[in-house]
């Protein structure tokens, strides 16, 4: 008889000994099972040596806590039954901060991160080994993972503007975004509809800015105007906690001040913003509008609106000093300052405008996006910071050291490859939350039809591009906008499972990608959202193309 394979027998032993399948999502870069398991119960002690590591043994013992009902003690010493957290640079497995290596044996889990982000990233292996129901004894096949990420960039952005979030959901962003080993959180801070973030220099960005006097019913343009006034922003003491919240889970905060464009809120606050400062806001085309309108006022529909920020010297001040309370806040390298969607009209009849662009010798209005943006690029690359855009800023000409987001399709991402540009891939076509995840769909969504397994398959790195330039490709985000979305149930609904599909995307070998594979182990998965308390679209229960 040929002996059976070792993989099998694996299975085999896992299956008489009453085991879930292990079902780690996104896959590793090796798996290795082994015979035996260890179990952790409340006699488990974790020793770690290392500073860096104490808020991922503190992040361990919650979630025990929280999903399990027990934590465990810390020691220096101990000989069996015990989680080790090692991290540094000897003995790793490939030169990535963020790899890691972890090995259950039947006395013990060990764990060492090239880094403290990769026992991090251990940690969070470690927890999809757990059985997906409470239990106060967690048995754990034996296994060897060594495994590090594909893309050093893996992000997702949430739109708080269109509709606010309260801090708890933000928490739990994070903390479902750390369990997907995603390691960027991009909040979209600013829009149209709402400014929310505090400024202490401009107080009334958020007195005013952060407030609608009503919102569209339905689908745009709407059945009506819901008369209801809508307010929100963060106070800098919450913004700081969050920050605080994400750095602990090894996620970095990308705020995005949206400029040129999306600049309604902003101006609402501070007329002056406006090339018109004494023109009312104009509401969106066949939608109503609430309350009063003779002045500026934030947007009460969605859409793009021409009144955007006039390239004045007092809104490049107002800028900078904004920007200077936003860094303060934020330590990230990137400050994201939007670039999409600006329309010319304001600036095409501004003789302001006009001059300007004589005065500097451009071309026409994309030259003077491209001013713009160039003016705030080196504004912030001289307070030691690098910007994102969307890929309009492409148009006109690009900043220098800019990074682009590119989310109308992959096209700008491969244009700003070519001109030697960092690209973060955010294409509508593979990432955009919002659009459907079922032909059907029950609830009001902007539109678009973006199933699971689109999402699965999308690769960050266009074919268009040679080898060579692979590397501009830093890694890829999912985008929430929230237009359509008023709560954070339907905020879940629309995430998952679509993110955990992203976070394979961003963090799998392509080698390991398989889509049977995958929805194998989405079935445990789903039983894990809701052993997390997540509101979830169960996608497998419908025909999957
Ligand atoms: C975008 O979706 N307007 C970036």
């Amino acid at each position: 008889m040929r002996p059976l394979p070792f993989i099998f027998l694996c299975f085999f032993a896992l299956n008489s000994l009453g085991q879930q399948t292990p079902s780690i999502i996104p896959a590793p870069v090796k798996t290795e099972f082994q015979s035996g398991s260890f179990s952790i119960n409340k006699q488990t002690a974790i020793l770690s040596d290392n500073a860096g590591d104490t808020a991922t043994v503190n992040y361990l013992n919650d979630y025990l806590k929280k999903y399990y009902g027990f934590t465990l003690r810390t020691t220096h010493k101990a000989t069996t039954n015990f989680i080790q957290l090692t991290s540094g640079a000897s003995g790793q497995v490939v030169a990535q901060a963020e790899g890691y290596r972890l090995s259950v044996s039947r006395k013990s889990i060990q764990i060492h991160g090239n880094s403290s982000r990769g026992t991090f990233y251990g940690i969070q292996t470690l927890l999809q080994l757990l059985p997906v129901q409470k239990s106060t004894s967690l048995k754990i096949p034996a296994i060897h993972v060594e495994d590090y990420p594909r893309f050093a960039y893996r992000g997702v952005m949430l739109d708080v503007s269109r509709h606010f979030f309260d801090m708890d959901f933000i928490k739990k962003y994070l903390d479902l975004l750390a369990l997907h080993k995603i390691n960027t959180f991009h909040w979209h801070l600013t829009d149209d509809q709402g400014w929310r973030i505090e400024i202490k220099k401009y107080p009334r960005l958020t007195e005013a800015g952060s407030c609608r006097n009503g919102t569209i019913i339905g689908r745009y343009p709407g059945k009506g105007n819901d008369g209801k006034k809508y307010c929100g922003y963060y106070t800098q003491d919450q913004i700081r906690e969050i920050v605080q919240y994400a750095a602990s889970r090894f996620i970095t905060v990308i705020p995005e001040i949206e400029l040129p464009g999306h600049s309604s809120a902003a101006i609402a606050a501070y007329p002056q913003l406006s090339c018109f400062p004494d023109e009312p806001t104009r509401p969106a085309k066949n939608t109503a509008w609430h309350g009063d309108s003779t002045r500026k006022h934030v947007q009460q529909a969605w859409g793009v609106f021409e009144d955007v920020y006039c390239p004045s010297e007092y809104t490049f001040s107002f800028l900078q000093d904004v920007l200077d309370e936003v860094i303060q806040l934020f330590p990230s390298k990137y400050i994201h300052i939007g670039g999409d969607e600006c329309p010319k009209e304001a600036w095409k009849r501004s003789s302001f405008c006009q001059n300007l662009i004589k005065e500097h010798n451009l071309k026409d209005e994309h030259g003077l996006q491209s001013y713009f943006v160039q003016r705030i690029e080196k504004y912030l690359n001289s307070k030691g910071r690098a910007i994102i855009g969307w890929d309009e800023i492409l148009e006109g000409g690009l900043a220098p050291n800019a990074t682009v987001m590119s989310w109308r399709g992959e096209k700008g991402g491969i244009e700003a490859a070519n001109q030697k540009h960092d690209v973060i891939m955010t294409p509508n076509t593979y990432v955009y939350f919002d659009y459907a995840q079922r032909k059907n769909e029950d609830s009001v969504v902007i539109g678009g039809y973006l199933p699971l397994q689109k999402v699965y398959s999308f690769n960050p790195v266009p074919k268009e591009l040679e080898s060579n330039e692979h590397h501009y490709i830093l890694g890829a985000q999912a985008n929430l906008w929230t237009e359509y979305i008023s709560n954070s149930a339907k905020a879940e609904y629309m995430l998952f499972p679509r993110i955990t599909a992203l976070s394979e995307v961003c963090w799998s070998p392509l080698e390991q990608k398989s889509w049977d594979g995958f929805k194998k182990r989405l079935a445990t998965q789903f039983r894990r959202y809701d052993l997390w308390g997540v509101n979830y679209y169960p996608s497998l229960e419908e025909p999957l193309k």
